[in-house]
Order: structure tokens, then sequence, then C-alpha cells
């Protein structure tokens, strides 16, 4: 399966991270907002549609800087998840499903439980940002 991450920055270098919903897979933890392509889409354009849909915020693909790459083993299928960085997007952070959502320094990401497949992504977010 493949699913696009995106780490937002805001201008004091910090990390927007979103808690899935209840009723979700692994609900309650701390995610990178994106989610899963649908049928032929590119990447980069499933992560700007996954960003307004969940988030109301507009970015332009060229803005997705590509940092890194997670691969996970789940039970039951294998998750293959590129994380780009945006500093840049329209309108106000305003999440539609009901999730909270947390501006974090990258350094103190790892206090915040997060699927598996993300928290490796979590390195080469502080060597980036501090
Ligand atoms: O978000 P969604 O449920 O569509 O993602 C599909 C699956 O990908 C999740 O159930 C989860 O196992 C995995 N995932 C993840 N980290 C994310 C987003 C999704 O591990 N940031």
């Amino acid at each position: 399966m493949l699913v696009v991450a995106a780490a937002l920055v805001d201008a004091d270098n910090r990390v927007l991270i979103a808690q899935r919903p209840e009723g979700k897979q692994l609900a309650g933890l701390w995610e990178f907002p994106g989610g899963k392509l649908d049928p032929g889409e590119r990447p980069e354009d499933a992560l700007a549609r996954e960003l307004e849909e969940e988030l109301g915020v507009r970015v332009c693909t060229p803005c997705l800087a590509p940092l890194t790459f997670a691969s996970h083993a789940y039970d039951d299928f294998h998750l293959l998840m590129p994380l780009y960085v945006c500093r840049k997007w329209e309108g106000i952070i305003s999440p539609t499903e009901g999730q909270a959502v947390k501006w974090a320094r990258a350094r103190d990401l790892r206090n915040y439980p997060m699927p598996p497949a993300d928290a490796p992504l979590i390195g080469p977010l502080i060597d980036l940002l501090g």
C-alpha cells in the first residue's frame, strides 16, 4: 500500500501532527497528515487532495519537497510512505474530521505515540529542523 504524508512546517520550524480519530485504525495515535492514493493519482496530487480534505488547506504540488520515506511491514500489508516537507500553504489549518492537531518541535515528536510506520520519519525531520 502506498500512502503519502506531509510534514507541514510553520515559520517557527514546528511540525504539524494530527491525531487519528476514533473509529479509524490506530485511533488516538499522532501521525503526519496524508492518506492513500486514488487509482491513477499522482502522489503529490493525492497529498494536496488529502491536506485539503483533512485540514482545509491548499498546497501547490511544487511546494512539496520529498524528504524521506517509511517502509513498514504491518501484519496484513506492507506500507510504503513518502514524506514531503511543505512550508507554504493557503488557508487556515482547520481539521475537518474532528481530529486534534498539534504543532510540535521535531525533537519533541518522540513524545507523541505514533503509528509504527511514522516513528522512523522523526530522525530525518530532526536533522532538517533541529
Ligand atoms: O489513513 P488511512 O487509514 O487511509 O491509512 C491506511 C493505513 O496506512 C492505516 O490504517 C495505517 O495502517 C497506515 N498509515 C500509517 N501512518 C500514516 C497514515 C497511514 O501507518 N501516517
